[in-house]
């Protein structure tokens, strides 16, 4: 006797804004958005370390705001937009000024954790333009780091903040 297949939810369709282009998907409502984002769009910048909200490694910007998109369903992004860290920098030669201050104050080694950082830091540094150490420590408290002890990361926001402030 053989088993009956279990049965699967329906798919739905998605349309969502991903680094400014917009994408349409028929999802399953149980896919979470970081695996849409690493396997339906082969976006896979957004790394995922805990898959339950506490390394802060699959950070993205979800209409501007730093989410974990382990802890949301692609369903729930039907309609909004998102940014991955593919989106951040300017042009393939380039680097964002936050990707260039953490390359400069060696702020990553093995990289793992980097890409959250930097979505995680991209608002932030739009609210605080000029933040103190305190700020800068509380803002990446959410984001686990094995490799750097954070001192250079720390440095790396800080010289981020100075180049975001002279581009104005
Ligand atoms: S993978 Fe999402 S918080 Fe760790
Ligand atoms: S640079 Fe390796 S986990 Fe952060």
């Amino acid at each position: 006797m053989t088993e009956a297949a279990a049965p699967t939810a329906a798919r739905r369709a998605v349309t969502v804004e991903v680094n400014g282009e917009r994408h349409t998907c028929e999802v399953e409502p149980r896919l979470l958005l970081s695996d849409f984002l690493r396997h339906e769009l082969g976006l896979t910048g957004t790394h995922v370390g805990c898959e339950h909200g506490v390394c802060g490694a699959c950070t993205v910007l979800f209409d501007g705001e730093a989410v974990r998109s382990c802890l949301m369903l692609a369903v729930q992004a039907d309609g909004h937009a998102v940014a991955t860290v593919e989106g951040l920098a300017p042009g393939p030669d380039e680097l964002h000024p936050i990707q260039e201050a953490f390359r400069a104050e060696h702020g990553l080694q093995c990289g793992f954790c980097t890409p959250g950082f930097l979505m995680t830091l991209v608002p932030f540094l739009r609210e605080h333009p000029d933040p103190r150490d305190d700020e800068i420590r509380r803002a990446l408290s959410g984001n686990l780091c094995r490799c750097t002890g954070y001192q250079n990361i720390v440095a790396a926001v800080r010289r981020a903040a100075a180049r975001l402030r002279e581009a104005g």
